[in-house]
């Protein structure tokens, strides 16, 4: 069964491939690169021993996606990763967010439609929630307000797709909203590659672990958290990887349109993590305590139950393996893909 991936030389896609590899789907990835190496998709079939198709395409590029779909008569289903990501750079740049990730899922329910592909699995995010009604959050929470244009395209692409269902009941539609991603495969040969200085908490940690920055700064101890420090839920890539082919396996079944969380139900503190990874890379992680970064909330974690219940489907990594195979990825490729 042929599965076509967007995104899937990125950090999360490229992990999804392995999983869909192994699990013996044929993986057809569409990627422009702008935010990866084609690096990660050579990694990803030394990993598996298997191979797969890539197309450097744009999502954006309604010709270039149909060529793509003409090519690759046979998808059973589309795994949709391709987007920005960066919360503050949207809020600088709106515009080249919504075009990006509105105007290219729009493309490529087009381009599907016109090719009768009509079932998708899309990358959303724990940020619909905005300020959560309650925690552990559980897909009855309602979608809170963004606070930002990419949370905006997160919340308008799954109503989109909720709308095309409504209008053709063909179409099935599975909206993951993911919590925090971090770690990397555990054979430390694909993981988190930012371009420039990072602004999630992993891979700043990692990189001051590392030595290519000096000190972590922590957004704030003054919130109403066991240690004040921040509390998320953090999820092993891998973990989420699977819950892709799970959800694979439950749009076989015709489901209409389905949100899951995808997240491990425990919340960890910001001071949590710098320990777990200072016991992980053997050294302790300088930090400073600095002013809380607007738009923060205090905790936010899921509950994964539904997940388990529809999906069959549970994280198995804890906070300790997630810094390792983070840590592994980091000091064996200190300058990501580009490492010589
Ligand atoms: P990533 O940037 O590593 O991967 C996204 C990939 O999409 C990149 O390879 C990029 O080159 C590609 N891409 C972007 N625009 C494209 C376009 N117009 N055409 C073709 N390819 C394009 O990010 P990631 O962390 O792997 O995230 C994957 C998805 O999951 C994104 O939609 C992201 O918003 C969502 N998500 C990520 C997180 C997280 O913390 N990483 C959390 C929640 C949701
Ligand atoms: C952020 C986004 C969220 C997005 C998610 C995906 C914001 C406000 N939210 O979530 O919309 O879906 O990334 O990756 O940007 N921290 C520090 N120092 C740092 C970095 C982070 O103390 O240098 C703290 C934060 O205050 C927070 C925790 O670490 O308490 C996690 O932060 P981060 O990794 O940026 O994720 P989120 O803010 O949860």
């Amino acid at each position: 069964m042929k599965i076509l991936v967007t995104g899937g030389a990125g950090y999360i896609g490229s992990h999804t491939c392995v999983e869909l590899l192994n699990a013996g789907y044929d993986v057809v990835v569409v990627d422009n690169l702008y935010n990866a190496s084609v690096k990660s998709l050579d990694r990803v079939q030394q990993i598996t021993g298997k191979s797969l198709t890539f197309y450097n395409a744009d999502i954006t590029d309604a010709e270039a996606m149909n060529a793509v779909f003409e090519k690759e008569q046979d998808v059973a289903c589309v795994i949709h990763f391709a987007g920005l990501k960066a919360v503050g750079e949207s809020v600088a740049k709106p515009l080249e967010y919504y075009r990006n990730n509105i105007t290219g899922t729009l493309v490529l329910c087009e381009a599907m439609r016109s090719h009768g592909v009509k079932n998708i699995i899309f990358s959303s995010s724990a940020t619909v929630y905005g300020d959560p009604a309650f925690v552990p959050i559980t897909e009855q929470c309602p979608k809170g307000t963004p606070t930002n244009p990419y949370g905006w395209t997160k919340h308008m692409i799954e109503q989109m797709l909720t709308d095309l269902h409504t209008a053709d009941k063909d179409w099935n539609v599975i909206l993951l909203r993911y919590f925090n991603p971090i770690g990397a495969h555990k054979s430390g040969l694909i993981g988190e590659d930012p371009k420039g200085i990072p602004n999630n908490l992993l891979p700043y940690v990692a990189q001051v672990a590392i030595g290519k920055l000096p000190c972590l700064g922590i957004f704030g101890d003054d919130y109403d958290t066991p240690d004040g420090t921040g509390v998320r839920d953090y999820i092993h890539v891998v973990d989420l990887a699977l819950g892709h082919v799970a959800a694979i396996n439950r749009i076989k079944e015709n489901p209409g349109v389905k949100v899951y969380n995808l997240g491990t139900g425990k919340g960890y503190s910001v001071l949590d993590v710098v320990k777990a990874f200072g016991k992980a890379c053997g050294r302790e992680v300088p930090y400073r305590i600095m002013p809380r970064r607007p738009g923060d909330i205090a905790t936010y974690y899921s509950d994964a139950t539904l997940a388990k219940e529809e999906l069959g489907w549970e994280a198995q990594y804890g906070i300790e393996e997630m810094c390792e195979d983070s840590w592994r990825w980091q000091s064996s490729n200190p300058d990501g893909y580009e490492t010589k």
